[in-house]
């Protein structure tokens, strides 16, 4: 069985020699297959991504030693491995990067962290789908950067992810010149060390860090409600059907607390319909924040799963339940006034009019959202952002046929572009996986 070690370079897309010598795998078989890696994780990989999951069983029949597909979907099914572990390891998605959507943090550094540092209360933030560490770093990176840590103050990044083999590799916290290319070089000085070849987090950033293994579709939750004040969530339920997507976005939000912030991620903004979280905009992005209990009361029990208990984490290493007061934030009705005084203050800004749109398709202001993007569109025809958002307005509302375009055109848009190519603070290379998933998603 291969144990290599796991680096961040290390894509599961790595050794496909044995995965290109053969012909397709059965069908029906691969289905099988890919339906115990969506009970065991949410994730569901047909369509585009079935390419992804025949390459990863292929590397596990290699790695097992099975004799084929039928062998190895015996030996999944027996339960007696941590074989389908393995699977998921194998064909999970872990791209990541360090600051990943600048705004993102932007709006940290300006408007949230700034409100945690007011009291001396502890300080938690989660990233769930951690992948080999970059997000929850960057996270510590900001705390210490917002001087949240002075006094003593307790302040902790809980990380968390399904692959046992990324959580490694995170907590080794040593990258490539490569991983660091878009960090600003202050921050590399003072929060790296070099190690050879490669760059070392310094230990003031790792202390920061737990790392944990949590599988978002258990029940349980690795933090105890009501205590995380910023919850990043970014480009993992992507995988995920959407109803499954709105039961987790549900559960999440019992982990923060008041007031506290949920950030997904860019392509997954206005996705989550959950009462007790509403939308608002923080500079340039769009997230949630959880509303006061009241409404709480209110939400709908989160739908049970058939799953296993985990194990909590050491309670000591996990944050006291905290109120602090909320940040003043823009609420999405302010937001959507804002947005309108903006489009007719600058009737050519693009951003502007992709702005109004996102927002008005989070108030559910159809057609307005529709304009929005058309005139987003009129003012750049060739961006697959405004392509994509079109996309995602028609998939919402029913409208499959005219969404698959949109998706299409965006394919075709980014798959010109370089995959690291920025564009509003996602990557083309994201944005070309979530209009491809988007596109199996909404076949004829
Ligand atoms: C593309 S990476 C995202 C990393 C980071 N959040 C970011 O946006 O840069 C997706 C991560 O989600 C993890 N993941 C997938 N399914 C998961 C699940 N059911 N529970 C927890 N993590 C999961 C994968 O292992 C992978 O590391």
């Amino acid at each position: 069985m291969s144990t290599g070690r796991f680096t961040p370079e290390a894509l599961p897309g790595g050794s496909q020699t044995a995965a290109r010598r053969d012909g397709p795998l059965p069908r029906a078989l691969v289905a099988v297959v890919s339906n115990l890696v969506e009970q065991y994780s949410g994730l569901s990989l047909g369509g585009v991504h079935g390419r992804g999951l025949e390459q990863g069983i292929r590397r596990r029949i290699q790695a097992t030693g099975t004799a084929g597909i039928r062998e190895y979907l015996a030996l999944l099914q027996s339960h007696q491995t941590d074989e389908l572990q393995r699977l998921i390891e194998a064909v999970t998605n872990p791209e990541t990067t360090f600051f990943r959507n600048r705004a993102h943090f932007r709006s940290l550094r300006e408007v949230v962290l700034p409100s945690l540092a007011v009291t001396d209360a502890p300080v938690c933030l989660w990233s769930a789908g951690c992948s080999t560490g970059e997000e929850p770093y960057s996270l510590a990176i900001a705390c210490l950067d917002a001087g949240l840590t002075h006094g003593g103050r307790p302040v902790s990044i809980l990380a968390t992810d399904i692959s046992r083999l990324a959580l490694d590799a995170a907590r080794r916290g040593e990258y490539s010149e490569r991983r660091l290319q878009h960090l600003p070089p202050s921050l590399r000085a003072r929060y790296f060390e070099r190690r050879g070849e490669r760059w070392r987090v310094r230990d003031e950033v790792r202390a920061l860090v737990t790392f944990l293994r949590h599988n978002l579709i258990e029940p349980d939750l690795p933090a105890p409600a009501g205590t995380v004040d910023v919850l990043f969530c970014q480009n993992v339920l992507i995988y995920f059907r959407p109803e499954l997507v709105g039961r987790i976005a549900a559960r999440l939000a019992t982990a923060l607390r008041d007031g506290g912030y949920l950030y997904p991620g860019f392509s997954e903004t206005a996705w989550y319909r959950v009462p007790t979280l509403e939308s608002v905009r923080l500079g340039d992005c769009f997230l949630y924040r959880k509303v006061p209990a009241a409404a709480d009361r209110e939400a709908p029990a989160v739908e049970p799963e058939p799953r296993p208990p985990i194990r909590r984490p050491d309670s000591a290493a996990l944050p006291r339940a905290v109120t602090l007061p909320s940040p003043p934030a823009p609420r999405a009705g302010d937001a959507l006034a804002e947005a309108e005084r903006a489009v007719a203050a600058e009737p050519l800004s693009s951003e502007a009019w992709e702005r109004l749109g996102l927002l008005c398709r989070q108030a559910r202001r159809t057609g307005e959202a529709e304009s929005a993007f058309r005139r987003l569109l009129y003012l750049r025809p060739d961006s697959p952002l405004a392509h994509f958002h079109l996309g995602a307005l028609f998939r919402e509302t029913g409208r499959a046929a005219e969404a698959r375009r949109e998706y299409a055109k965006a394919e075709r848009l980014l798959r010109a572009l370089p995959p690291g190519a920025p564009l509003g603070g996602v990557t083309a290379g994201l944005l070309l996986d979530a209009c491809r998933r988007a596109l199996s998603q909404t076949g004829e």
